[in-house]
């Protein structure tokens, strides 16, 4: 194995805090419950379980190899192990689509992070309280509508994210996912706890859980491995760039485990929280992005103790934002630091203001440019249609088939430590099954 040059994680555990960090996010806390109610239930939570299995554990386990083979940046980890196992260094564009996504995602994923900052002041002002269900909607759209709120909250995001990478590996990624991730863990649970007190946690099991194998289709099954992708934030040289950190002590196989059950019973416990909320004010679970900025606040204003759990709601989502956001700017700041000769902080400052400045072209978006459309959609939606549909799949199965087919037999078996049968099971998995999976979604993502 590469000698270790840089950076590494202090401990196995740090490594699991961290990747867990960046894949727990709003994908878990909005979006799994939504697309769990919608799609029948514990069906379709047995249909993302293998969707997880088939076509997300190979491509984390591949970005993760990438990274530690190479213990470089995206690009330059892609080129070398290429390169070392006979093959053209044009495989760096992998390593380069992922950080172009990280890059680009992070741009408006700081404007949302900016309106859980936003939400978090204001439910410690008690800015919710007693307030009608139009004067909620109206904060939202307010907050929409003003492009100096929305730069206020994006910069202080951002800023936040700069202080946190600009400390380094162990000192500020670590530190953050060991202050945050338990916070998180906790305030989740607490949250569990009041909705079971509402009277209405049994209609949320039986929401989230009791199977309804007739809601299965072609477009659920879609769903469920858009979603393994997603959460898993995979396809974005995040999780490469984590693996470069990454010591050879490390099983691959049984972390991915950890961090896929971590992030699975989040999602999970998400919706234990938002739904007995959701079904004890009458609201609509169907509700879409507005459920957690609209509805909710709605529903703690409404609430006895709704200041508190309004607050704890979205220091949690500020806190899941957080740790994902890190993750986000990491891949282009190593690739700064390892190809320039600028220190950890002016690299992160440099990468970190050009994103910020992309997410000023995002916030406008929602306001002044709202007219501006290219190809029909305006800069945020461009940004994000873009990367989710393009750059992701591509990355990913990019990395997937890369490590299946092209990287030499004895690293792969070097890093997967698995019996003869663990082999062909990976073999069969990583270079058909999951490379059709990707395949699948990119194309119906068209349709
Ligand atoms: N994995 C995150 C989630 O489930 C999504 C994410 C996207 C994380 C982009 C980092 C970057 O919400
Ligand atoms: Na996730």
């Amino acid at each position: 194995m590469a000698k270790l040059a840089h950076a590494q994680w202090s401990s196995k555990m740090a490594f699991v805090l961290a990747a867990a960090g960046s894949a727990v996010g709003l994908g878990n806390i909005w979006r799994f419950s939504y697309l769990v109610g919608e799609s029948g239930g514990a069906a379709f939570v047995l249909v993302y379980l293998a969707c997880v299995a088939l076509v997300g554990v190979p491509i984390l386990i591949s970005e993760w190899m990438i990274g530690r083979r190479g213990q470089k940046n995206p690009i330059d980890s892609m080129a070398e192990i290429a390169e070392k196992s006979g093959k053209t260094k044009a495989w760096a564009l992998v390593g380069f689509s992922g950080m172009l996504a990280g890059f680009l995602i992070l741009s408006f994923y700081s404007v949302i992070g900016g309106w859980s900052l936003n939400y978090t002041l204001s439910a410690v002002t008690g800015a919710f309280n007693g307030q009608d269900a139009d004067s909620i909607s109206a904060i939202f759209t307010g907050m929409l509508a003003s492009p100096g709120t929305l730069l206020l909250w994006h910069s202080a995001f951002m800023l936040l994210v700069i202080g946190i990478v600009a400390r380094g590996v162990t000192k500020g990624l670590e530190s953050a996912v060991r202050a945050m991730m338990p916070a998180l863990v906790v305030l989740m649970l607490i949250l569990v706890g009041y909705g079971m007190t509402t009277g209405h946690f049994g209609e949320t099991l039986a929401f989230m859980f009791s199977p309804d194998w007739g809601a299965l289709d072609g477009g659920v099954v879609l769903a469920a491995m858009g979603q393994a992708f997603f959460t898993l934030s995979l396809g974005m040289g995040i999780m490469m760039a984590y693996g470069s950190y990454l010591g050879e002590d490390v099983n691959l196989l049984s972390t991915a485990r950890t961090v896929i059950i971590l992030d699975t019973a989040i999602a999970l416990l998400a919706g234990l929280a938002i739904f007995p909320i959701v079904f004890a004010n009458g609201l609509d679970a169907g509700e879409g992005p507005g459920l957690i900025f609209i509805t909710l606040p709605n529903a703690f204003g409404s609430m006895t103790g709704g200041v508190i759990l309004g607050l704890m709601f979205f220091l949690l989502l500020t806190f899941a934002a957080l740790t994902s956001a890190i993750s986000l700017l990491e891949p282009t700041v190593e690739m700064l630091e390892e190809r320039t000769s600028l220190p950890r902080v002016t690299a992160t400052i440099v990468s970190g203001v050009a994103v910020w400045l992309l997410g000023i072209a995002a916030l406008l978006s929602f306001n002044a440019w709202s007219e501006f459309l290219i190809f029909g959609l305006n800069i945020f939606d461009l940004l994000d249609t873009f990367t989710a549909k393009i750059l992701l799949p591509l990355t990913g199965l990019g990395a997937v088939v890369f490590v299946a087919w092209r990287l030499d037999r004895k690293s792969v078996e070097e890093e997967l430590r698995l019996s003869a049968t663990g082999l062909s099971v990976w073999n069969i998995i990583a270079r058909v099954i999951a490379p059709i999976g990707v395949i699948a979604v990119f194309v119906t993502g068209f349709m």
